[in-house]
């Protein structure tokens, strides 16, 4: 993968951003449930399925809450989490006792399960947003945020992530966007698109900048530690 001019890849992409999330609309849960496709947007799993799924890199914790209690014992019950990409109401409930607050960012919060699931737990907050495009979910974002950083994030779209942008030129600009939001020590879990499995050039290429003790990879699963001394991630642009 060519480094060639990422600058004017990622302000094409920017400037296209309206068309990108009105496609993004498009492909909401209600309309895929209603075309009887995969019903992927139902899904709001619980911990352990993450956990199933994220196994490799939790190891030789059995589950989430164990793998917190053994990385951040003097954070339990003090805790910043965000679900990219989902309801997460499950997941954290799951988990009650851990996070102080929570919050899940996904294409509609409108979706029957969601709805039924909300009131299970009064610290969590769904935000409707395009992970893509952070103007649709910047400001309840930052809202929920109250000026504090995320301890916690974790990303697994499954089906969804077949109708993202998959350049991991982009990825890398949105990664950067995460990256600076978290707590020093803060971790990102991420399930990837099919065409950044670990062994691939592109994955390579979206984590070439990264500090070199900052990632765990196993499957098509990685996991992003933020270094306590690195706010931000270098711009591509930069790189040589
Ligand atoms: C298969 S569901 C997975 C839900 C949850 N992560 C889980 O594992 O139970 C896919 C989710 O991805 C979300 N999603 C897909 N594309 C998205 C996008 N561009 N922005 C925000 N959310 C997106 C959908 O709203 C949906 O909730």
């Amino acid at each position: 993968m060519p480094i060639e001019t990422p600058r004017k890849l990622i302000e094409e992409f920017y400037s296209q951003q309206k068309e990108l999330s009105a496609g993004a609309r498009e492909i909401d849960e209600a309309t895929i449930c209603k075309r009887g496709a995969v019903q992927w947007a139902q899904f709001d799993e619980h911990e352990s399925s993450f956990a199933g799924k994220f196994k490799g890199l939790i190891f030789p914790s059995r589950d989430f809450r164990e793998y917190f209690v053994q990385q951040f014992p003097d954070k339990m019950g003090k805790m910043v989490g965000l679900e990219i990409g989902g309801y997460g109401y499950n997941f954290f409930s799951d988990l009650n006792g851990v996070f102080k607050r929570s919050a899940a960012i996904c294409l509609t919060k409108g979706y029957k399960p969601a709805r039924e699931a909300k009131g299970k737990l009064d610290s969590h907050f769904v935000i409707e947003g395009d992970v893509m495009s952070p103007r649709t979910f910047a400001k309840p974002l930052r809202k929920f945020l109250k000026g504090e950083k995320i301890d916690f994030a974790i990303e697994r779209m499954s089906g969804g992530l077949n109708y993202i942008v998959n350049d991991p030129r982009i990825l890398y600009h949105r990664l950067r966007f995460w990256y600076r939001m978290m707590a020093p020590d803060g971790q990102m879990f991420f399930e990837l698109p099919r065409n950044l499995y670990v062994g691939t050039e592109e994955l390579k290429f979206l984590t070439q900048l990264l500090p070199e003790d900052a990632l765990q990879m196993k499957g098509n699963t990685i996991k992003i530690t933020r270094a306590s001394n690195l706010k931000e991630l270098p711009a591509l642009w930069e790189s040589k």
